[in-house]
């Protein structure tokens, strides 16, 4: 089964090409960061405007590359939320729009089942890990826990309730004065200072469910630099980042330890764009090994966001016939249980 995916839900146009949900045959991504790096972070109706202007090329490189026209595909899949509600109406109106015009089958899909999705993808390097599996799925927009069945169903046991994991390190990284997007920055720093120089706090160890909180961590860093600054005392930066990846580190493995113990599996998953930190990676890595479970990240390309991990989770849609009505819409918030249901 050959599908075409579209991911437009935050500041990456990008298209690609799966084949039986695994196999990646072409993919092109447009990046808007360099224009939102401008502004310190991303600007909603700068994105959409973006899009527009970059998405019909985008999906026709992704077939000229895969040396194929649209009539050797199987379906057309676009993530429909959540996100920027502006960004994602430009991939689902195209998606929408090649439907139509091609007579191909329709499938919306949920952001954060194509995180999940990016650890199943083959690569040459990398064979891909079929489900069932725990997953944490740390992005700029998500913090969330999930066991993964066979027939790729999720069940959530937690998620974030404020800030999600990224999101702390985007604004972090912007505190310390750090380019946009900080998160690959303040990892790099952290590897070279002292993750015991401050004490920041690791919210909701107490508590026995998987929830996270991130926002009183980046508010501790806030109150800690102002502290610093109005008295004038030097502090280095990058003992902030090491004690601050410290800090969520500690936090999320220590959910995911509870949640192998909770659901007996053994194998993990830790998908999105944070699953790209070298501090996590060895963390979680150690946890492995510490419980005898297989710890797996996605290769790196498909960590953040990307069209063929969407094109991956459509994929498990269309084995079970479920396709998507031509009156898709695109969603900001998009509970996955109410995707699910779809
Ligand atoms: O999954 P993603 O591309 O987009 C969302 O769906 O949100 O994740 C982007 C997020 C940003 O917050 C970025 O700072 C963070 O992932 N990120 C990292 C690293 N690389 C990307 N955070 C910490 N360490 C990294 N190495
Ligand atoms: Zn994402």
């Amino acid at each position: 089964m050959r599908i075409l995916g579209i991911e437009t839900s935050c500041d990456e146009t990008s298209a690609a090409i799966v084949d039986d949900g695994v196999h990646l045959v072409s993919q092109v991504t447009a990046t808007q960061m360099a224009v939102h790096a401008q502004f310190g972070g991303v600007v909603p109706e700068v994105a959409s405007r973006r899009h527009v202007v970059d998405i019909t090329r985008v999906v026709e490189q992704t077939l000229a590359d895969a040396e194929v026209t649209f009539a050797h595909l199987d379906a057309i899949a676009v993530t429909c939320g959540p996100g920027l509600l502006g960004s994602l109406l430009v991939g689902v109106s195209a998606a929408k729009g090649y439907a139509i015009s091609t007579g191909k089958p329709l499938i919306g899909v949920h952001h954060i089942a194509g995180h999940v999705a990016a650890a199943t993808l083959t690569t040459q390097n990398q064979a891909g890990v079929q489900p069932p599996f725990l997953c944490l799925v740390v992005s700029g927009g998500h913090t969330e826990l999930l066991t993964v069945d066979e027939s790729f169903t999720f069940t959530r046991l937690g998620g974030t309730r404020d800030d999600a994991a990224g999101e702390a390190y985007d604004k972090v990284a912007r505190l310390l004065g750090l380019a946009y997007p900080g998160g690959p920055k303040v990892d790099q720093l952290a590897a070279e200072g002292d993750p015991a120089a401050f004490n920041f706090p690791r919210a909701y160890l107490d508590d026995e469910g998987f929830d996270f909180s991130f926002s009183g961590l980046k508010s501790a860093v806030n109150n800690e630099l102002t502290k610093r600054r109005n008295r004038r005392e030097a502090y280095e930066v990058r003992d902030v980042c090491a004690s601050f990846q410290q800090a969520v580190i500690d936090v999320l493995v220590e959910k995911t330890r509870r949640a192998i113990a909770h659901t007996g599996m053994s194998r993990i998953v830790c998908a999105g764009g944070v699953a790209a930190n070298r501090g996590l990676r060895q963390a979680l890595g150690s946890l492995g090994q510490e419980l005898g479970v297989d710890v797996v990240f996605p290769p790196l390309e498909f960590c953040t966001d990307n069209a063929a991990m969407i094109a991956s989770a459509a994929y498990y849609r269309a084995l079970h016939g479920k396709f998507s009505p031509l009156s898709l819409n695109a969603y900001a918030q998009l509970p996955l249980t109410a995707w699910q249901s779809w």
